[in-house]
């Protein structure tokens, strides 16, 4: 493994003006992770994550600390990372495999390339025979598997995926943990996750990071020693209930 992280935050603060009043969203984060691990970043809703995606993309600049890339605070990371937003963001006029391939088009990857690519992924994704439909044609996990085959598309060294199974309902969830497993496994990218759901955390990651309520800062670092390929099956293996114990105390959910 490479010996500087791809990613690493140190000393990250980030405020909002809201309506005249400053609004404290993340204080002193240090992160960092390394090439091909599945970090994840867990906490209650309103700590920040997403706000830590847009600093990590290069959508937001910090107010204190740094963001380096490859070891280089200075590099322009805008581009150079693959963002899947909390929402799908699918565009309502563009077809399905128009909006897939939106993504390699901003990124200015070759078309036809990105296009017999797309096309070969469209089974593994659920989608084939969906090519032309539109968004509003489509149910919502086949939105998502749509918005994340685009961002993975881009083919960059690291992607950042906001809550991607956030929509679906719980059923559709785990079989879509499942799946993503399998995607994760397949596609071998630096991935920066965040989701609120513990379980989905510590099946998908190698390590995860715990955010404390707002200002989101990090009350705790695990490492996940479950062994790869991961399967829906880990959920009663001791490490799985240990790491899933730890982080419900972490969140004050541990009673209930
Ligand atoms: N662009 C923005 N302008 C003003 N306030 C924001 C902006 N983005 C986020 N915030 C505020 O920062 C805090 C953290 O938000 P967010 O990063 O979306 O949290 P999370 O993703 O963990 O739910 C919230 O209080 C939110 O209202
Ligand atoms: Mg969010």
């Amino acid at each position: 493994m490479d010996a500087a992280p791809i990613i690493a935050a140190r000393g990250v603060s980030k405020a909002f003006q809201v309506d005249g009043r400053v609004v404290q969203a993340l204080r002193d984060i240090s992160m960092y992770a390394n090439e091909r691990e599945f970090v994840t970043l867990i906490g209650p809703s309103g700590c920040g994550k997403s706000t830590m995606l847009n600093l990590i993309a290069g959508l937001l600049e910090p107010d204190e600390g740094e963001i380096a890339f490859r070891g280089n605070a200075r590099a322009r990371r805008l581009g150079r990372i693959s963002y899947m937003p909390q929402r799908d963001m699918l565009l309502p006029w563009r077809r399905l495999l128009d909006n897939i391939l939106l993504g390699p088009e901003i990124m200015r990857r070759d078309r036809r390339a990105a296009r017999q690519r797309a096309l070969e992924l469209l089974p593994l994704f659920g989608l084939e025979g969906f090519e032309d439909s539109y968004p509003f044609e489509l149910s919502g996990g086949m939105r998502q598997r749509a918005a994340l085959l685009r961002t993975l598309l881009c083919e960059q060294e690291v992607v950042l995926l906001d809550e991607p199974l956030g929509a679906l309902d719980a059923l559709t969830r785990r079989t879509m943990r499942d799946w993503l497993i399998e995607i994760w496994e397949r596609f071998q990218q630096t991935m920066i996750f965040v989701t609120h759901d513990v379980d989905e955390a510590v099946l998908l990651s190698d390590r995860i990071y715990v955010f404390s309520p707002r200002p989101g800062h990090i009350i705790r670092e695990l490492e996940i020693p479950l062994p790869r390929p991961r399967s829906e099956a880990m959920i009663i293996d001791p490490a799985f209930l240990g790491a899933r114990d730890a982080i419900l105390a972490e969140l004050g959910l541990d009673h209930g």
